[in-house]
């Protein structure tokens, strides 16, 4: 993500999310050295993003998202396999989210990617109230798979 791609994805936030990031909060994740937010882009439209931020081995997965047109096409799993590769790269080594118990399509793509349930906080999102699902994948941090 650069500076150009911000007002598109707050747009994107906005029109996706109830508790969406603003453009400052996203601007600002530009300069944080524990954010990683990468986009995927074609003729200079954000198709979709992600977000994360990592401290020490744990990366936390902020928000993901892709445009409703865009939708099916393989974009967030590139997006999330990209994260997950430059994540153990800076040598995380596990990931963890938090998603809608009744978000189908985001919970189908997780598991694909082989995330597995390590808890549930109880009416964790407002708006509407609803249980969230955390998930978590392990990532190899390559140094470590060297024999
Ligand atoms: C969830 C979301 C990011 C998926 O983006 P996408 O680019 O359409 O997903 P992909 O095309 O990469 O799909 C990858 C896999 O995810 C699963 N998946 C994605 N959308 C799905 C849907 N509507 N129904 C069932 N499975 C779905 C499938 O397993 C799919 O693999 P397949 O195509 O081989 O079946 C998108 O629906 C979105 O932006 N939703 C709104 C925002 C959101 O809920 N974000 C998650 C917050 S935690």
């Amino acid at each position: 993500m650069d500076f150009a791609h911000v007002p598109q994805i707050a747009a994107l936030e906005e029109a996706t999310f109830s508790f969406p990031w603003d453009e400052a909060s996203i601007l600002a994740e530009l300069d944080n050295p524990l954010a990683l937010w990468l986009v995927v882009v074609e003729d200079e439209k954000v198709l979709g993003y992600v977000g994360s931020q990592t401290v020490f081995e744990d990366a936390d997965i902020l928000n993901v998202a892709v445009l409703p047109a865009a939708r099916r096409r393989g974009i967030a799993e590139a997006l999330m396999t990209a994260l997950e590769s430059r994540l153990s790269e800076r040598g995380a080594e596990r990931i963890t989210l938090e998603v809608r118990a009744s978000n189908a399509p985001a919970i189908a793509l997780y598991r694909k990617l082989g995330y597995a349930q390590v808890g549930l906080r109880k009416n964790y999102y407002e708006k509407p109230r609803e249980d969230a699902l955390i998930l978590q994948k392990q990532i190899a941090n390559q140094e470590e798979t060297i024999p």
